[in-house]
């Protein structure tokens, strides 16, 4: 078992091991008085994992009830959110109650926003079974309920009292899920990590303890210094704007893993084709998403690929902060001009 701490505006740990769902109220009640615990979960973790930890709460003494929604982005809306809410009015939770994250990032984030906004604020636990979830939005405290608009704008900063990650969850993953987490893992060691290649080199599944806590630990590092992602925070965007702009032209049946695959490639390789960054660098990044079973290219050109990109919303005004690695392990902001996205993308276009 491994403990990570956070030290943001609040603290909490991130332990991290192996069948830890049947320990969940031991590790609850180390941090939670005795309290009503509502699970909120997806039907398909619930069919998988609700019982285990139901059963573990209720040993420590805690109250359990369950709010199970249907799995999938869908289900992350105001529609969900308010239905939430109003249970837990109906249930009678009061503000020294608590929610419980049981899932992917959609439940992660929808859970953590009703406990941001539920009576102006109640605590909430995480229990991340996607690898993505597990090594990005289960830590950090960002919470979301997505609108018609667009994703996650309607949100908070809300951080959790613990998380409470068992990677044995992680075997019932799909290849394709496990692997849309993998994106995420290699985006760590491509933004200030290289040392964390030679764990890739050998195997994510293979070291998965060692990986968690790595990613979580560097996530950590950043969070602490920006916690309200005014500046260094949105290094974690490394292959997002692209990836965004992939994911939006494929109608979303390329996965966010992949395209986030894709546009670490591109910002990498317009990176070497521009002289900033090594390109035997890129040969290790192309080396490292193969073998992690993503893809690395696609048939978007250029100019559909930068219109697309400046639909993000973190555009702002006439220029785009975009994530360059000018070395594995060395990846920085640069803020740059609208007009020359398309220039840059091309780049990164070159020589594939
Ligand atoms: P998800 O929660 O939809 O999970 C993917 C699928 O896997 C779902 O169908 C789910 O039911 C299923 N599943 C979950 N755990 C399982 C398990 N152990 N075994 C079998 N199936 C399981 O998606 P995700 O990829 O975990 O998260 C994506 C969401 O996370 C997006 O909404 C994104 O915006 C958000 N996100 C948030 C942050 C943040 O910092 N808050 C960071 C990155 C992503
Ligand atoms: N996943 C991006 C962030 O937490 O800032």
């Amino acid at each position: 078992m491994t403990t990570v701490t956070v030290n943001a505006s609040t603290s909490y740990d991130i332990i991290i091991g192996r069948d830890l769902l049947k320990n969940t109220g031991e590790l609850c009640a180390e941090v939670l008085k005795p309290c009503k615990l509502c699970i909120v979960t997806d039907d398909t973790v619930a069919s998988l994992y609700l019982e285990t930890v139901e059963a573990s709460l209720c040993a420590s003494g805690f109250d359990t009830m369950r709010f199970i929604f249907s799995h999938g982005e869908e289900s992350k809306n105001t529609h969900t959110l308010v239905e939430l809410l109003e249970f837990l009015a109906a249930s009678g939770l009061t503000r020294s109650d608590c929610l419980i994250a049981l899932g992917g990032g959609v439940v992660g984030d929808l859970c953590g926003f009703a406990a941001a906004v539920y009576m102006r604020g109640i605590k909430f636990v995480q229990i991340p079974t996607t690898l993505l979830a597990a090594v990005d939005s289960s830590v950090g405290g960002k919470t979301a309920v997505d609108l018609r608009a667009g994703k996650n704008l309607m949100g908070a900063f809300h951080q959790p009292t613990r998380v409470i990650c068992d990677y044995l969850t992680l075997d019932t993953l799909t290849p394709e899920i496990f692997a849309d987490g993998c994106a995420e893992v290699i985006k760590y060691g491509v933004i200030n990590d290289k040392d964390f290649f030679e764990i890739f080199k050998k195997g994510i599944k293979e070291n998965i303890e060692e990986v968690i806590a790595r990613c979580v630990a560097n996530k950590r590092d950043i969070v602490e210094k920006d916690e309200f992602d005014s500046g260094k925070r949105q290094l974690l965007n490394l292959g997002h704007t692209i990836g965004h702009a992939i994911e939006l032209l494929s109608d979303f049946t390329i996965t966010h893993g992949s395209a986030v695959s894709i546009g670490m490639v591109i910002v990498t390789r317009a990176a070497v084709n521009t002289g900033l960054c090594p390109k035997e660098d890129l040969e290790l990044l192309l080396d490292t998403l193969n073998r992690a079973s993503l893809p690395v290219e696609c048939n978007f050109s250029a100019e559909e690929l930068a219109s697309a990109a400046l639909l993000d919303k973190k555009r702002s005004g006439g220029s785009i902060t975009l994530v360059v690695p000018y070395a594995l392990g060395d990846s920085r902001l640069v803020k740059t001009p609208v007009d020359k996205l398309c220039e840059f993308i091309s780049k990164g276009l070159e020589g594939a």
